[in-house]
């Protein structure tokens, strides 16, 4: 596990964003796990503008997002589906892109379908990750266990009231998501996750300074052979 702390947040999304454009120039035709929620915004910024700039083209590469809220329409401003179109798939040239679909009829079909088509895409070849204040990585929540496969998860508390900033208020955040499991994570060839401010400091050192353990799931990342850590020095306050 490397770690590399940076003064701003703006810093982490471009060395979160040089991983990726060195990911994909090495192979073009990568498969790329994505995220959403604030964290992923300053890497997605700066890919867009190397794009634009005509220096990466993304057009063989297939992503793959970790999760969707489960209800709620796709043209909501709060889907992830809605996200990624606004935050970075309207702007590049990805030859495929794939969100779990929250609305399918049946949801555990759909979970055993996510993880196929990513296993027929030959894997995902780099991860990005944000943290939960609570260490979840995904939707995937403080538990007694680890989930191997694709899931339907319950958000906890703490997950709605850190999302409910998106949304006109608390109730209208879905309580249900579907998220790739961890052994979908874990099976990553390389991971990297980013975290920014003071309220993931905690999430942070948990994650890299304890036993692993389900109830920060991200501590399990401690078990996989290459994964980054980018920190602003606020989410590295307490290592
Ligand atoms: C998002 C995701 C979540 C977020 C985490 C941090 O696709 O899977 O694990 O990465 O909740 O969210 P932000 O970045 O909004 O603090």
């Amino acid at each position: 596990m490397q770690i590399h702390v940076y003064d701003t947040a703006q810093q982490v999304g471009q060395a979160a964003a040089m991983l990726f454009a060195s990911q994909v120039i090495r192979k073009p035709d990568s498969v790329l796990g994505l995220a959403t929620g604030s964290s992923p915004i300053d890497c997605y910024q700066q890919l867009i503008a190397w794009h634009k700039a005509g220096l990466l083209d993304f057009s063989k590469c297939i992503s793959f997002n970790l999760d969707e809220y489960c209800g709620l329409p796709v043209e909501h401003e709060c889907s992830y589906h809605a996200f990624m179109k606004a935050q970075l798939f309207d702007h590049i040239n990805m030859k495929a892109s794939y969100v779990p679909d929250g609305n399918a009829p049946d949801l555990a079909a759909e979970c055993a379908r996510y993880d196929e088509a990513i296993r027929r895409a030959g894997g995902i070849d780099m991860q990005l990750l944000g943290i939960g204040r609570n260490g979840h990585i995904g939707f995937n929540e403080p538990a007694d266990h680890l989930v191997y496969g694709t899931q339907i998860v319950h958000l906890t508390e703490s997950t709605i009231q850190a999302n409910r900033r998106f949304f006109e208020s608390e109730k209208d955040v879905p309580r249900q998501a579907i998220s790739l499991g961890i052994g979908g994570i874990m099976a990553a060839r390389e991971i990297v996750l980013v975290a920014m401010g003071e309220d993931k400091a905690d999430a942070i050192r948990e994650t890299v300074m304890h036993d692993i353990n389900p109830r920060v799931q991200a501590s399990i990342l401690r078990a996989h052979p290459h994964v980054t850590i980018l920190l602003d020095r606020a989410a590295a306050s307490k290592l």
